[in-house]
């Protein structure tokens, strides 16, 4: 009874601790891409193919921030987001687990210590999973009230998917917008609600 009620006690600080995990990323540099708006529109293109090597943490912060970081004083985004609802929540999927993307304190909180890429990826287009981060773009319903838009959910995703594309291009990295996924484990292991839609992902990654 007393081992296992210890048993108990440390899964429950596990968890916990797992899930209170937080990482502070570097400030994002962009002196670290200087590749023009339209040398990077010039030479965006979807891209299969990815060396497992991995990302910095700098190249990482530069890619969120780009995807949907804060670039105003009042918190507004990289990406627009209809009425400024600010529905779209980046979650990163690598080795050492999946976390969610705070644009705001510009930091990673760990929402597993699971590696999800092959879910992100799926059974057809394993490629995917070779990619050192996987990016997957959700939108939380919640911030358009008790009905939600799912229409504008899309349309905000679209933004923050092709600033995915031109900052990896500037990075001189590669990706690929997918709506391909195994959305059921992939919403289990990411810790989704329904009102969270699952709507597309993103390998990065050096070009193989
Ligand atoms: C909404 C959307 C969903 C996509 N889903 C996938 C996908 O599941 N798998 C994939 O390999 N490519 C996917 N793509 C990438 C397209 O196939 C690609 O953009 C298209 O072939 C044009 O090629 P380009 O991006 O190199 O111009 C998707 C693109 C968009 C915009």
């Amino acid at each position: 009874m007393k081992k296992s009620l210890i048993a108990a006690t440390a899964l429950l600080i596990s968890i916990t601790a797992c899930a209170q995990e937080t990482i502070k990323l570097p400030t994002p540099d962009r002196a670290k891409a200087t590749m023009s708006v339209m040398d990077a529109l010039n030479q965006r293109q979807s891209i299969r193919r990815f060396s497992d090597r991995a990302l910095t943490d700098d190249q990482l912060s530069l890619l969120l921030w780009a995807a949907n970081g804060v670039n105003r004083a009042d918190g507004r985004r990289t990406a627009p987001t209809a009425m400024n609802r600010q529905d779209i929540q980046v979650y990163v999927c690598r080795q050492d687990g999946a976390f969610l993307y705070d644009a705001k304190a510009n930091a990673l909180q760990r929402v597993s210590s699971q590696d999800l890429r092959p879910h992100v990826a799926g059974s057809r287009q394993p490629f995917a999973k070779e990619a050192p981060v996987c990016l997957v773009i959700v939108s939380d319903q919640r911030q358009f009230g008790p009905q939600g838009s799912a229409d504008f959910g899309r349309i905000d995703a679209g933004y923050v998917s092709q600033n995915i594309y031109l900052a990896a291009t500037a990075m001189g990295l590669g990706t690929v917008a997918r709506a391909m996924m195994d959305r059921e484990p992939l919403v289990k292991g990411l810790g989704l609600v329904p009102e969270q839609l699952l709507l597309l992902n993103h390998p990065v990654g050096y070009v193989k």
